[in-house]
């Protein structure tokens, strides 16, 4: 899909990926209705890009206001053709721990946040892109979504949630609306404030925004980022060992 013109929506655009996502498809040529929670990183993408960008504050971990997103999206962007599902959160938590006071309102969170509102949005938006020539939804995901890891058991469920839903909607769209592509983008460790403080070898957040504007470029279905290219593969061959690998992460 060429870049240059389209209208996207990328949620959690203020900051990592998604920033990088803005400015990368901003310096292709496209317009971005950028979703975030925080006013001041909202306020600074308009500073940096002015009218190329129309900022819409919403916390997705509220159903209402993922209905308001949708309805001023629906209403106000009737040129809208790429939707990115890229925010997310992940907490560590331990199960065993005995806080369930607090295990259970983050795990909501987590839930509401990566996908509850991806199948919202994607919901909500999905009528609006058929009626465009062509369209691309694309929903970022983790190697975790294959093998997870110990420390964040919501978080690796729901992308492995993110993962099974892009692939079933897409079968949908070959079916009823095949110029809407539906792509996975499986990122690798990225340097962002999700990863701070943890982890090795990791690329930079422009590196993974290249790699998934590149895949989009080419309608690709599936986009592999980074190292996440191996897993695959490697859950094929020897699944035992992708689970060990990344259960430590
Ligand atoms: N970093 C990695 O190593 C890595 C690896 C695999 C997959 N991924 C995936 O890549 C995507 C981007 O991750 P990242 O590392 O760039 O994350 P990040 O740096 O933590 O940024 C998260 C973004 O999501 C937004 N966000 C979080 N909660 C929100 C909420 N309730 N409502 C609205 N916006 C919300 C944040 O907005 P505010 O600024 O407004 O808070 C921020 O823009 C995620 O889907 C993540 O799962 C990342």
């Amino acid at each position: 899909m060429n870049i240059t013109n389209q209208t996207a929506l990328i949620t959690g655009a203020t900051r990592g990926i998604g920033r990088a996502l803005t400015d990368q498809l901003i310096a292709g040529g496209a317009r971005i209705i950028a979703v975030g929670r925080d006013r001041d990183r909202l306020a600074a993408l308009t500073a940096d890009h002015g009218d190329r960008v129309v900022p819409h504050h919403a916390d997705l971990a509220d159903p209402a206001a993922v209905d308001a997103l949708l309805d001023a999206v629906t209403g106000r962007h009737p040129d809208l053709t790429i939707v990115i599902n890229n925010a997310a959160v992940q907490a560590h938590t331990d199960f065993l721990a005995g806080d369930a006071h607090r295990a259970r309102p983050v795990a909501r969170r987590e839930i509401a946040v990566n996908l509850d509102a991806v199948v919202a949005i994607c919901a909500g938006l999905l009528p609006r892109l058929r009626q465009r020539p062509a369209a691309a939804i694309i929903n970022l995901t983790t190697g975790l979504a294959m093998a997870p890891k110990r420390a964040a058991p919501v978080y690796c469920a729901t992308k492995a949630g993110v993962r099974t839903f892009t692939r079933a909607l897409r079968y949908q769209c070959e079916q009823g609306a095949p110029h809407v592509r539906v792509c996975e983008a499986m990122m690798p460790l990225v340097d962002t404030d999700m990863t701070r403080g943890r982890g090795t070898g990791k690329i930079s957040a422009s590196a993974a925004a290249r790699a998934v504007l590149d895949g989009l470029r080419r309608d690709r279905a599936e986009i592999y980022v980074g190292k996440a290219r191996l897993l695959p593969a490697l859950m094929r061959v020897t699944p035992s060992l992708g689970y060990r690998m990344l259960r430590n992460g």
